[in-house]
C-alpha cells in the first residue's frame, strides 16, 4: 500500500483484489428492489448527467453524475435504503412474501391499521433519517429519529418534514447516538431501522443496502452497456459505496477502479486501511467536517471486508475538495447541466477535479484518455444556507 500527500488530499493506493466470498448481492436482486422502488407513487427515474465539456476540457472520454438531488422529493438518494428495508421488515411481520407483492399491498386499510401500530426508530446525520420519516408516513407508522449533537436545526426539522417522524438531536456524536437508540429501541419494543451493521446487527442494514441497488441498476441501464473505468464513491459508513461498488464490479467486463472518498474528519475506511491489520477500525473524537452525510466514525461490518480488498484507491479529503465540487456542479464548463450539489454530494467531483489538474495525480489514479469516470451527486442542497455560502464564493 502505498500514500499520498497533497494539498488537502490523502490518498492510499493497493492492488484491488476480488474474492467471491466477499461479494454481498446477485446483480439480478436490484430486479427486486427495482420492482418494489417502482410501486410507489413517487418513484422516478433520477437522470445521469454526461458532464461532456468537463471530459472534453481534461483529455478524458466520459465523466457520468448519477443526479440524486432530486430523489423522492427528498434531496438525497437515501430514501432507496429505507423505503426498501421498511417494507421487507414489514413483509416480515405480516407474513408477505416480498417477492410476490409490492407496495400497492400496503393501501389496504386493514394493513394499514397495524402499521399504525408498529413504532420505527434510527439515528441519522440527516438523509437516512430523512428517508425513514418520509417512508414511514408512507407505510402510515410512527418514527423516532435521533440526531447527534452539533447537527443544524434545519437538518433536524427536515427530517421531521419529510413524513411522519419526531426528530431529537442528542448530546452525543454520531456513533454513541446509534448506540443510544439501539438502546431505546430494546427498551420500547420498537424496530431499529440503521444503515450500518455490527455484531449481531446484520439483517435491517443489509435490506438497507439492497435498497441502493436500484440506484446502480439504473446507471447500467442509462450507460447503455457502457462500462465505468472509475468508479468514485463517497462513504460514511460505507453501505452505499459497499453496494454500488459490489454490483458494478459484479456487472462489468473489465471491473472498475473502485476509489472510496471520505472528509478527513472522519475517515475510518482510510484509517483502517492504512492500519493494515484486516480489521474496521474507528475513528474517535468530534470530527468537524461540513460534509454531514459523511460525519461516520466507524465501518459498516457487512460491506467492510469487500470495501477493505476491491478499493483501489482510499481517499481523505479536506473541505475544500468537496467546495470546489459544490461550486463546479453549480457552475459548470461550456455546455455542460448545472446540477445542484449538497456538501456529501460533491466531494467526488471536487475529488475528480482535483485529479484532472494534475499531472502527478491522474498518473496515480491511472486516468488517461479512454477513462470513463462515474461518481454519484448524493445529495442536492440539504443545508440551503451553508449551500449558498460556498456557491457564493468563487
Ligand atoms: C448525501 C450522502 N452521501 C453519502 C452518504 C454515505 O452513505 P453511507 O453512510 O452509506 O456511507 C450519506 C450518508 O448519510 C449521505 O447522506
Amino acid at each position: 500500500m502505498k500514500e499520498y500527500e497533497f494539498e488537502g488530499l490523502r490518498i492510499l493506493v493497493q492492488e484491488p483484489s476480488l474474492d467471491e466470498n466477499e461479494r454481498l448481492f446477485n446483480p439480478d436482486d436490484s430486479e427486486k428492489t427495482l420492482r418494489f422502488h417502482r410501486s410507489l407513487p413517487q418513484y422516478r427515474q433520477t437522470e445521469l448527467v454526461s458532464l461532456s465539456s468537463c471530459a472534453e476540457k481534461y483529455g478524458i472520454r466520459s465523466i457520468f453524475v448519477k443526479d440524486e438531488s432530486s430523489r423522492f422529493g427528498l434531496k438525497a438518494f437515501k430514501g432507496l435504503g429505507g423505503s426498501y428495508a421498511m417494507f421487507r421488515m414489514l413483509c416480515e411481520i405480516f407474513s408477505m412474501d416480498p417477492d410476490k407483492t409490492d407496495f400497492t399491498a400496503f393501501q389496504d386499510e386493514g394493513i394499514r391499521k397495524k402499521c399504525a401500530e408498529i413504532h420505527f426508530i434510527t439515528c441519522t446525520d440527516g438523509n437516512h433519517g430523512k428517508g425513514v420519516s418520509w417512508a414511514a408516513q408512507m407505510f402510515g407508522c410512527k418514527a423516532h429519529v435521533y440526531m447527534p449533537k452539533g447537527t443544524v436545526e434545519v437538518r433536524r426539522k427536515a427530517v421531521e418534514e419529510a413524513g411522519s417522524a419526531v426528530c431529537t438531536i442528542t448530546g452525543y456524536d454520531y456513533d454513541e447516538t446509534v448506540k443510544m437508540a439501539a438502546r431505546i429501541a430494546e427498551e420500547q419494543g420498537w424496530l431499529l431501522i440503521q444503515d450500518t451493521a455490527w455484531d449481531g446487527y446484520e439483517k435491517i442494514p443489509r435490506f438497507i443496502i439492497e435498497g441502493y441497488l436500484t440506484m446502480a441498476a439504473e446507471i447500467r441501464e442509462q450507460m447503455h452497456g457502457a462500462d465505468p473505468t472509475h468508479v468514485f464513491l463517497q462513504a460514511g459508513v460505507g453501505s452505499m459505496a459497499g453496494g454500488i461498488a459490489d454490483y458494478f464490479l459484479s456487472t462489468s467486463a473489465v471491473p472498475p477502479l473502485i476509489g472510496l472518498v471520505e472528509p478527513d474528519g472522519a475517515d475510518c475506511f482510510y484509517v483502517s486501511a492504512k492500519e493494515g491489520d484486516g480489521l474496521a477500525h474507528s475513528v474517535k473524537g468530534d470530527c468537524f467536517t461540513i460534509m454531514a452525510g459523511l460525519n461516520c466514525g466507524t465501518p459498516c461490518k457487512t460491506v467492510w471486508p469487500l470495501l477493505r480488498d476491491s478499493s483501489a484507491f482510499f481517499c481523505s479529503c479536506s473541505d475544500m475538495i468537496t467546495e470546489l465540487g459544490m461550486r463546479t456542479y453549480a457552475r459548470p464548463e461550456g455546455n455542460d447541466r448545472p446540477i445542484i450539489s449538497g456538501e456529501s454530494g460533491a466531494v467526488t467531483y471536487g475529488l475528480l477535479l482535483t485529479i484532472l489538474r494534475c499531472e502527478k495525480l491522474r498518473k496515480i489514479f491511472r486516468i488517461n484518455s479512454d477513462s470513463v469516470v462515474l461518481v454519484i451527486n448524493t445529495e442536492g442542497d440539504t443545508d440551503p444556507d451553508d449551500y449558498r455560502r460556498v456557491i457564493s464564493r468563487l
